[in-house]
């Protein structure tokens, strides 16, 4: 049995589709059992809980022999992901696959970065097979900026002229579901990204042509955006913690670089992002 948690969220429910598209019978943790409707739907089982509760978490596992450890950002999930992996570990499941980010990489200094490279090494040594998912830039942030592109035909991240090889939320699904139901995934680093390296400039061009009307990136400013990331997120951490990564971002601390793993792994290409918009016009126009 394959365990999934976050199967509720992006890239989690993603990896869901693709699993049951592939009649791949799995389970999934979920908080809320409604949000998770559609994945009953197709055949997921559902244990509802939290994966910050130990019995939950337990009940879940039982029988699992795989699992996709995917959570979301916060102060907690280094400890979160560790429980968890100790949790599998005494359950007997044999393969985590861990969703982190081409971004992790050692003696990174933005927290994001640092959790998810310190949580890949204590699942490294757990002395269970692992895989790792290391996806660039979701296309699926800038549906967070859908708002400002509707009402005000632009969009302001604090991003400067950074280029990142941006990734749709559809293709880390598909490399997830192949790494937990397919062959030959143990101990292998899946850096995964779309199929070129855009700025957030063409990315205001690419929408501008899939809708038909002139769309503007602005390069905010890293202070200003600070107080609004401090409006929108859960939490004073969540938000310095956007900040640093994004600030990395702008400086190229850690240069993106397009790979081919989408197409090693999937046997396709990965989408373009003008795929991607069109997938998602209804929320930009
Ligand atoms: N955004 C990027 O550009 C980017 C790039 C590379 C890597 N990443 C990594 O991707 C990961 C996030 O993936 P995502 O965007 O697909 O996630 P997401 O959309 O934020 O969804 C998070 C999922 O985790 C579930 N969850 C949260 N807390 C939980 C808890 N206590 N117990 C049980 N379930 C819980 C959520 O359930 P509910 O539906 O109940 O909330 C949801 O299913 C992060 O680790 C991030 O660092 C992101």
């Amino acid at each position: 049995m394959i365990l999934l948690t976050g199967a509720t969220g992006k890239t989690g429910s993603e990896t869901a589709k693709a699993l049951a598209a592939r009649g791949v019978k799995a389970r999934a943790l979920v908080r809320n059992a409604g949000k998770a409707a559609a994945l009953q739907a197709a055949g997921m089982e559902l244990v509802v809980g939290d994966v910050t509760d130990a019995d939950c978490v337990r009940k879940a596992l039982a029988g699992v022999s795989k699992l996709l450890l995917l959570l979301p950002n916060s102060e907690q999930q280094l400890a979160q992901e560790k429980q968890v992996v100790d949790l599998a570990r005494a359950a007997g499941v044999r393969h985590i696959v861990k969703m982190s980010s081409m971004e992790a990489v050692p003696g990174a200094s933005a927290p994001i970065r640092q959790i998810h490279w310190e949580s890949e090494q204590y699942l490294r040594a757990s002395g269970l097979a692992w895989t790792m998912i290391r996806p660039d830039f979701f296309m699926d942030n800038f549906l967070g900026s859908a708002g400002t592109i509707r009402e005000k035909k632009l969009f302001a991240l604090p991003l400067g002229e950074s280029r990142s090889a941006m990734i749709d939320a559809r293709d880390i699904g598909a490399v997830t579901a192949e790494a937990l139901a397919g062959q030959g995934h143990e101990g292998k680093s899946h850096d995964i990204t779309g199929p070129e390296l855009l700025s957030c400039h063409q990315v205001a061009e690419c929408l501008s042509g899939v809708l038909g009307t002139t769309i503007t990136y602005v390069a905010a400013d890293p202070q200003a955006y600070l107080g609004i990331l401090r409006r929108v997120l859960p939490n004073e951490w969540h938000a310095n913690a956007v900040s640093a990564l994004f600030r990395e971002i702008a400086e190229g601390v850690v240069p993106s670089r397009v790979t081919d793993t989408v197409r090693k792994v999937t046997g396709r290409g990965p989408f373009t992002l003008a795929q991607f918009l069109r997938e998602h016009i209804a929320a930009f126009r």
